[in-house]
């Protein structure tokens, strides 16, 4: 059984998506086992208590600064012991100590095709609006493992998605979720949980 902690920050379709897939055994042999966020006010807690499960509010603004934020957080994923970190829609930068720890065992949610608008400011509403501004005709979602850079680790998996003439970036981010993330996120987590992945010389190959 893949015991999952996933880290939310705002409205949690992606933390639902992979909730729903597991009760439809679209994803099998895995557990959320905790959700947590920095942020009170994230819909995601709600979600996740509505189904019983232990929602953790770890707020920056609780500690003197960032470095003790991290060695909190670092310290709250160790005590969860999970086999795998889910990162949906966390607007908090990982604590380099947490991605030496949980190497290739932190997956992230990115709302563009990896390389493109990532890194950086690069989040949310914003990637949809530096779409448009770009003018691109296709944009999509990626799944990675995450490392020590910013939404630079080995690439799971991508899906495209069309952008549209009268696309506003909020109408953009709603089909990139429904036609991309929310598609695949529950499919990378079935992968791992079911041994079809690896990672050899910091590239994603399925096996199985
Ligand atoms: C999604 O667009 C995701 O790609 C990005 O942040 C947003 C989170 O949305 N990382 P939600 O909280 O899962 O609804």
């Amino acid at each position: 059984m893949l015991r999952i902690v996933v880290c939310v920050s705002g409205g949690g379709t992606n933390l639902q998506a992979i909730l729903d897939a597991i009760e439809q055994g679209k994803i099998t042999n895995t557990e959320v086992t905790a959700v947590i966020s920095n942020n009170a006010n994230a819909r995601a807690l709600e979600r996740a208590r509505l189904k019983g499960i232990p929602a953790i509010l770890m707020s920056p603004k609780e500690y003197p600064d960032r470095e003790a934020y991290h060695e909190a957080l670092t310290a709250k994923v160790c005590d969860l012991a999970p086999d795998l970190v889910v990162l949906a829609g966390f607007l908090v930068r990982i604590p380099p100590q947490l991605v030496e720890k949980f190497s290739n065992r932190i997956i992230n949610i990115h709302p563009s095709l990896i390389p493109s608008f990532c890194g950086v400011g690069y989040y949310g509403l914003k990637v949809h609006e530096k779409v448009l501004e770009r003018g691109v005709k296709v944009t999509g979602a990626t799944v990675h493992f995450v490392n020590e850079g910013m939404d630079e680790g080995p690439i799971i998996s991508q899906r495209a998605v069309e952008v549209e003439e009268n696309d506003t970036p909020e109408i953009l981010q709603r089909r990139v979720m429904e036609e991309a993330e929310w598609v695949l996120l529950p499919k990378a987590i079935d992968d791992i949980a079911n041994g079809r992945i690896r990672v050899v010389d910091n590239k994603v190959l399925r096996c199985g």
